[in-house]
């Protein structure tokens, strides 16, 4: 049986239940933010002369000692919890001045600090993830802006495009998650230390200190608000959420493409693998894994909006399921932003001549007949129609619209003159698309160097 928790018991918890109840396993995650916490709530405690600086310095030094130990230890112990675990090796080192250290403060609040302190570090190194994925999409733009690829719709051959316009997409869709997680991090930057266990304290601390030693931009305001706000983990978890559906999305294009039917990329030997009963075949493991973890993010945000939905203020139990979500969201869109860089960076070859015949064999030119109709002063309606037809006369014959006669075109509409044949070239018609955002040539030319400059990539 475990030891009773205080005077107020006097027996002590059923074994289960103690392991029930314990969280020790996935809050060591919290060891170097809850000692970070520690520190400055020691000098703090020091600083309004609630203990001496001397005091104070005593404890941080045993607080360094502390975080060495259980850094580089195999962890086995029958504390409850991080916090409690580094108070207890504390009152080992240094007895009853060890005993001052929670003075004016909580498990409550120290818990949503640490929490806080612990999701702004990986915010930033998300952040880099990202922009590291950035760069290995940008660099492979720089070198595919003239290769071409055909454009879909309803996953139907719609227009031809630059294979560098379709990889500046993604680059814009992880510029959003930047720019959300570095807004999530605004509203996790503010510290709870000192709003105690739900009331404040009658301890003469100073919050502003605290917050101020931890890096936090602010205090909360209110220390119920301060002890049971999980709306930060919501948030970043819905964040990360968006960032596994656009890696699931990449992932579910480059699956397609590396297909047999497609075969729009192949795969290198290091991001794939072979099949323990096909011989033939290469498989594309890691956009599949990518999308199947996308799963577990939703999951955990849907776990995390369910456990706070009923909570009454202020703290309660129930808000330690918090972490785990919380741990593995961050482990699993960490690792697969990763290892999406590394597809890009040496996992994929573009297959440039197949790639040159799809643009070559299909309708995608069709719009811009129409568009040259309309050039010629043919209302968009009618050249629509014209070049329907023309499509519908291809096809019955099994010829593209570069195969007809000038005579032919000239019968649907005598504006057509020999130039038609030029502006039907994919290429043509890719670098016609000039509009702001578009495919055309110059844009993304534009469009590359401008993310080169952003991204702080020189040549
Ligand atoms: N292990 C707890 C958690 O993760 C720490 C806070 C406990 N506070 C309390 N009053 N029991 O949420």
């Amino acid at each position: 049986m475990a030891k009773a928790w205080s005077n107020r018991f006097e027996e002590g918890l059923n074994s289960k239940i103690f392991r029930f109840n314990s969280s020790l396993n996935f809050d060591i995650n919290l060891l170097h933010e809850d000692i970070d916490g520690s520190i400055a709530h020691a000098q703090m405690l020091g600083e309004c002369a609630l203990i001496t600086k001397e005091e104070a310095l005593k404890i941080q030094d045993a607080l360094e000692k502390i975080r060495l130990e259980v850094e580089s230890k195999n962890f086995n112990s029958d504390e409850e919890d991080i916090h409690y675990l580094i108070e207890k090796k504390l009152i080992a080192l240094l007895g009853p001045l060890g005993k001052k250290l929670h003075t004016g403060r909580s498990r409550n609040d120290q818990v949503a600090t640490d929490l806080r302190l612990w999701l702004r570090k990986n915010i930033d190194l998300l952040d880099k993830d990202l922009e590291h994925f950035q760069v290995s999409l940008l660099n492979l733009a720089k070198d595919h802006i003239y290769t071409l690829i055909p454009g879909y719709t309803h996953l139907q051959r719609a227009q031809p495009l630059s294979l560098a316009h379709h990889l500046l997409a993604y680059i814009e869709m992880l510029n959003r998650d930047r720019s959300r997680i570095k807004d999530v991090r605004k509203r996790v930057n503010i510290s709870p230390l000192g709003a105690a266990a739900l009331a404040g304290t009658s301890v003469k601390i100073d919050r502003q200190l605290t917050a101020k030693l931890l890096g936090f931009d602010d205090v909360c305001s209110n220390s119920l608000d301060g002890v049971s706000d999980r709306d930060f983990v919501v948030e970043f978890i819905s964040a990360a959420s968006l960032i596994m559906v656009h890696l699931s999305r990449i992932s579910e294009e480059i699956i397609l493409w590396a297909s047999e039917e497609f075969s729009f990329v192949s795969l290198t030997d290091r991001c794939s693998t072979g099949s323990s009963l096909m011989p033939q075949k290469k498989n594309p493991d890691v956009p599949e894994l990518v999308r199947g973890k996308s799963g577990r993010v939703f999951g955990h945000l849907q776990a995390l909006l369910t456990i706070i939905k009923g909570l009454p203020l202020a703290y309660n139990k129930d808000l330690q399921e918090d972490k785990e979500a919380l741990f593995d969201s961050v482990v699993t869109a960490r690792s697969s932003v990763q290892a999406m860089s590394i597809l890009f960076e040496e996992g994929l070859i573009f297959n440039k001549e197949r790639l040159a015949l799809a643009v070559e064999s299909d309708f995608s030119n069709a719009t811009d007949v129409a568009d040259y109709l309309v050039a010629k002063g043919i209302p968009f309606r009618e050249a629509y129609e014209k070049v329907g037809g023309l499509v519908r006369f291809c096809m019955q014959n099994k010829v593209l619209l570069k195969d007809l006669k000038i005579d032919q075109w000239q019968s649907v509409d005598t504006s057509f003159e020999s130039d038609i044949y030029e502006k039907l070239s994919p290429k043509h018609v890719v670098a016609s698309r000039n509009s702001k955002g578009g495919t055309g040539f110059q844009r993304v030319e534009a469009e590359v160097q401008a993310w080169l400059k952003r991204l702080e990539i020189h040549d």
